[in-house]
């Protein structure tokens, strides 16, 4: 009999992927249930060394679709249950060139999952978010959990709105929902459209590296694992009701993590591409996780100066991966983004 049962969305992403190899690692007694529709960002590769576990379990299904949600909650048995929501589209880029498919799932999809979780009785949901929702920060400051929702990419209004609409089902219903914002995350299992893992793919075959604008913009880089063990602390011990603010206090501009890329793969600064830049960037990107490390005692464990050279190598090693995820639609994708 497993300890417990935990409902997972979007556990065939990246960081969806990597938690459930978390709670394998470090709660292997509890069961999880894996609800994704493996859309182009979700891959059941990543889950290779879970699959086989009797406390795994798959069902592939779209969270816009009510049916599929009741499929999923059914797979889920009757005993006590929590929910940890991954579940989106999660790229920027995309989200300008179409920003239809970011309301459907991260809107609509959010909405469907908390109605039937909340009729299921579901005992904790986490709601994964972004720091995104707070806009952009000038050269000083940091955003925490107070600071105003201003989001300015159609991806992070979809993620501010499933946000407010998480703060409702807690409000009005009671519904026990906490809610995470996490910076930039880096690590196994991202799909080469983000930053790091696409920089990697192109050096690594002397392909340019698409530099946005000045490439000076500065994002905060937290290592996967301890995102993960943040939304495993906040589904552990989090208040309902509340947000908790995740980063890595690890800011860098886009540039300098180029060059360090490339050193580390050896390869020359002259593969360095400007090209137009991203329409309505933000300009920088800054956690204050204090409130997390004050309430629930979490803090990253990882440096960059650890953690990145571990993920080079990882992407290094995984070459096949690497090929079948920018085959087929990665290609368009990638064409009608940067040109072919
Ligand atoms: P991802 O794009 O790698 O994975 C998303 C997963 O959700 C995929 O497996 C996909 O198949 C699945 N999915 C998409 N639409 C679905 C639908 N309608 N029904 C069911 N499954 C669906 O994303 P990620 O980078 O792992 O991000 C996961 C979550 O964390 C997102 O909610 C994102 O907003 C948030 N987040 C990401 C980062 C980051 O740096 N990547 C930082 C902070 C927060
Ligand atoms: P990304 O990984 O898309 O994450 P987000 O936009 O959600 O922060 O991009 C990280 C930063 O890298 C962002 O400032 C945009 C920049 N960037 C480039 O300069 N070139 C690229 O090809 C990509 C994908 C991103």
């Amino acid at each position: 009999m497993a300890e417990k049962t935990v409902l997972v969305t979007g556990g065939a992403g990246f960081i969806g992927s990597n938690f459930i190899h978390h709670l394998a690692e470090t709660r292997p007694g509890w069961r999880v249930v894996n609800l994704d529709a493996l859309t182009y960002a979700g891959n059941p590769e990543n889950l290779r060394a879970v699959e086989d576990k009797d406390t795994y379990s798959f069902v592939h299904g779209d969270i816009t679709k009510e049916e599929d949600v009741a499929s999923a909650l059914e797979a889920c048995g009757d005993g006590p249950l929590e929910v940890v929501h991954f579940a989106a589209e999660s790229h920027v880029d995309r989200s300008i060139l179409s920003g239809l498919p970011f309301v459907q799932t991260n809107v609509v999809g959010t909405q469907i999952l908390l109605d039937q979780c909340r009729a299921r009785g579901v005992e904790r949901f986490v709601h994964v978010s972004t720091d995104e929702v707070y806009g952009s920060l000038g050269d000083t400051g940091y955003f925490t959990e107070t600071t105003p929702l201003a989001p300015n990419s159609p991806y992070s209004a979809s993620k501010t709105a499933s946000d407010l609409l998480v703060r409702a089902a807690f409000h009005t219903h009671g519904f026990p929902a906490v809610t995470t914002r996490c910076s930039n995350n880096y690590g196994p299992y991202q799909f080469p459209e983000k930053l790091i893992p696409l920089m990697i793919a192109n050096a690594s075959e002397d392909k340019p590296l698409p530099v946005y604008g000045d490439g000076l913009y500065v994002r905060d880089w937290l290592y996967v694992e301890d995102h993960c063990e943040a939304i495993r602390v906040v589904l552990e011990g989090g208040r309902a009701g509340e947000v908790y603010n995740i980063g890595g206090n690890n800011e860098y501009p886009n540039l300098e993590i180029i060059r360090m890329l490339l050193a580390a793969l050896g390869k020359p600064e002259s593969l360095i591409t400007y090209v137009k830049d991203r329409p309505g960037h933000d300009r920088r990107y800054a956690i204050d996780a204090s409130k997390i490390q004050r309430e629930l005692g979490w803090q990253p464990r990882h440096t960059f100066e650890v953690a990145l050279p571990k993920t080079i190598a990882w992407y290094q090693s995984q070459v096949e991966w690497m090929q079948r995820v920018r085959s087929g639609a990665y290609r368009e994708y990638y064409d009608r983004q940067y040109g072919s």
